[in-house]
């Protein structure tokens, strides 16, 4: 049976512990490590609290066999499983500890599935270049609006002269706006939004634009344009952007663009106003829409992006492809 041990115990990694001890798979947990520490999954009693406390919401240092400062990458290539499930939080300023734990991982020919979308952005052809010398294979369809295949999409029209692309990728943007579209000033909406649980505590990375940028730098490199994270021109939503867009008609969005210019790709995430007859207008909540144009025609792609139990899913769906391919 192969082997997986996943990197991440927050709402992603929860629901992954739940499909991999939880339902019927060919793939074995070996461990699981958080920010502080790991859990080697040994035996049946290990297997079953683990599961206990994925259902409970729980903290993994709160198992019996967790050892802490047994850290990601060491706990994993230690035990050289076959699958490394990565669903820990991206780090887009400084891209550590992220790059450090991909590195050794493909350098050590273990594949990779992912949700964080970090080293993919900052350094597409770097991670693609290094896990292909080393015979490491990556997953990462859960990157970009995860429970719909956007980047198959993407990569299937990579020689067919896409000349623009629009989107909406960022759910909690999305959720803040309806908020203020119905009333809530925009740090009402903001605090709100933590409360229902879609936000983060710190919500810069969904507002000022991170998320959606790095989304739309994976699709660009998919579509075979080189880009990294730092080339995109990022708009942050804030109060006087939202006041100044909003009109009778329209809807604020956060609308991440591509537009192909002699053969390079021009990047931006920026607060527009929406008018009723585009598809961006009809995004709501969790849903993500993105328009390709080209060949004088569009093609739109709807679906829903979460939550943590679907992009699970797609994890799952994601290593199992690898593993029939390794
Ligand atoms: N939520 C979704 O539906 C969704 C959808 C698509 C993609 N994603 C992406 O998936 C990733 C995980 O999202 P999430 O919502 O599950 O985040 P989350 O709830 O904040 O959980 C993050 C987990 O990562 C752990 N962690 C932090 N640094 C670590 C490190 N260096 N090594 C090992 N574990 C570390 C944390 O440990 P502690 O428990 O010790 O704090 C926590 O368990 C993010 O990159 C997110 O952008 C999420």
């Amino acid at each position: 049976m192969a082997t997986a041990f996943l990197f991440g115990f927050g709402k992603v990694g929860r629901e992954l512990v739940k499909l991999l001890l939880g339902t019927d798979q060919d793939i074995e947990l070996v461990g699981v490590t958080s920010s502080r520490g790991t859990v080697l999954t040994e035996g049946p009693r290990d297997k079953a609290e683990l599961l206990r406390l994925a259902r409970e919401g729980r903290k993994l240092h709160e198992h019996p066999s967790f050892i802490p400062g047994l850290l990601a990458p060491d706990s994993a290539v230690a035990v050289k499983p076959d699958i490394v499930f990565i669903a820990i939080p991206p780090s887009y300023e400084t891209g550590e500890p992220n790059r450090t734990i991909y590195k050794a991982l493909v350098e050590e020919g273990i594949n990779i599935v992912t949700a964080d979308k970090t080293v993919l952005a900052l350094h597409y052809n770097w991670i693609k270049g290094k896990a292909e010398e080393n015979g490491a294979l990556l997953g990462y369809r859960a990157t970009v609006a995860a429970g719909t295949p956007a980047i198959d999409a993407a990569r299937a029209l990579r020689y067919r002269g896409v000349e623009s692309l629009r989107a909406v990728l960022n759910a909690t943007s999305n959720y803040v706006l309806g908020l203020v579209e119905q009333g809530l000033s925009l740090s009402e909406a903001i605090e709100r939004s933590i409360k229902d649980g879609l936000a983060e505590p710190d919500p810069s990375i969904d507002l000022h634009g991170w998320d959606a940028a790095a989304k739309l730098t994976i699709l660009a490199n998919e579509l075979g344009l080189e880009a990294a994270l730092n080339d995109v021109d990022r708009v942050p939503l804030t109060e006087e952007a939202i006041g100044s867009l909003a009109g009778e008609k329209a809807r604020v969005k956060q609308v991440a663009s591509l537009r192909v210019e002699e053969g390079k790709a021009v990047l931006r995430v920026a607060p527009e106003a929406v008018l009723p007859g585009d598809p961006l207008y009809y995004a709501e909540g969790e849903r993500n829409v993105i328009l390709y144009y080209l060949e004088g025609d569009m093609i739109r792609l709807e679906g829903p992006a979460g939550p943590a139990w679907r992009t699970a899913r797609v994890m799952l769906a994601d290593a199992l492809e690898i593993l029939r391919a390794s």
